[in-house]
């Protein structure tokens, strides 16, 4: 039996300074994962986060190591990846969580353009920056192969998981700049996953609703309309917690998830099979 407890390679997750990221990585870690890159912008959040994962790595030989990026520069994107293949040789689990909120919320003709830029720099143009790096890598490395009762598969070479949004799906009143970079995010795991499933590079999204993250608090002092919109419209009435995000984007790295690709993956309690969300 396969589950997502079963990796053995070398992951880099992007934005693991804290929030999504972060727990992305500590589960990656936890799941066996040989060395787990934390990169992000802030290096304090970063070096905390790494040092943390060496509690919960079940790997014996466990490394760990830090990257100074920032997402909207592609030679910095460029220049992470080469060092993970450098320092490790080879780079089999890529999750792409750097991202920022849409900051007050207003009608799209209302949108601050400055604003719709940044939103747009970070969620979209950066995760395109980072599968794009990524996946010129992974296409380069040899293809692993797992061995379970019906014999023996080709699993590929690498994995590339986005974290998306359920605003990859649907509005949210006011969250236009969020939710037009996040439906970019889904092309960009689709496109990705069919250019390079020849490759054997898988390339999913998972696509929560609100997590309780730094991020969440900060929006929620923006826009306090919010939560009553998650006690409302939530059918479970709450935000997620990190873990229900990051032990599935462990389980979709996993050999158990080796035919999903260029799919986008709901985490969202069933808030989008709502016709009205409040
Ligand atoms: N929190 C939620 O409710 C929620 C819901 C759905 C999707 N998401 C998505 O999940 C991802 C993570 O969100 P979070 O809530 O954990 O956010 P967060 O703000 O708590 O953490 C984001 C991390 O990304 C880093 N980062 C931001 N911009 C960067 C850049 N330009 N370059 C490098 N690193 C950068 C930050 O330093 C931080 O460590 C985002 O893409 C977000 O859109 C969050």
């Amino acid at each position: 039996m396969i589950n997502s407890a079963q990796l053995d390679g070398i992951a880099l997750v992007v934005g693991s300074g804290r929030g999504i990221g972060k727990e992305v990585a500590l589960s990656l870690a936890e799941a066996g994962a040989k060395a787990v890159v934390f990169a992000d912008m802030n290096e304090e959040w970063a070096k905390a986060s790494s040092e943390e994962s060496a509690k919960y790595a079940s790997s014996k030989d466990y490394q760990t190591s830090v990257f100074v990026m920032n997402v909207e520069d592609a030679k910095s994107v460029e220049d992470m990846v080469s060092f993970v293949i450098e320092r490790y040789g080879r780079l089999d689990y890529c999750v792409n969580a750097a991202g920022v909120d849409n900051g007050v919320h207003a009608p799209l003709a209302d949108t601050d353009i400055e604003n719709f830029d940044r939103v747009m720099s970070i969620n979209a143009r950066g995760n395109f920056l980072c599968v794009r790096a990524e996946a010129a890598a992974m296409r380069k490395q040899t293809p692993k192969t797992w061995t379970s009762r019906n014999g023996t598969r080709d699993i590929g070479r690498g994995v590339i998981i986005n974290i998306a949004s359920a605003n990859s799906f649907a509005g949210l009143p006011g969250k236009g700049s969020y939710t037009i970079s996040k439906h970019a995010s889904m092309g960009i795991t689709k496109m990705a996953g069919l250019d390079h499933s020849p490759d054997g590079i898988r390339v999913n999204a998972v696509c929560p609703t609100w997590v309780r993250t730094p991020m969440l608090e900060e929006e929620l002092q923006k826009n306090p309309e919010v939560q009553g919109m998650i006690s409302a419209a939530v059918p479970i009435k709450r935000a997620a917690e990190c873990e229900e995000v990051s032990d599935v984007v462990a389980f979709l790295c996993s050999p158990a998830a080796s035919y999903i690709n260029g799919a986008s993956l709901l985490i969202d309690a069933a808030i989008t099979t709502t016709l009205r969300l409040f």
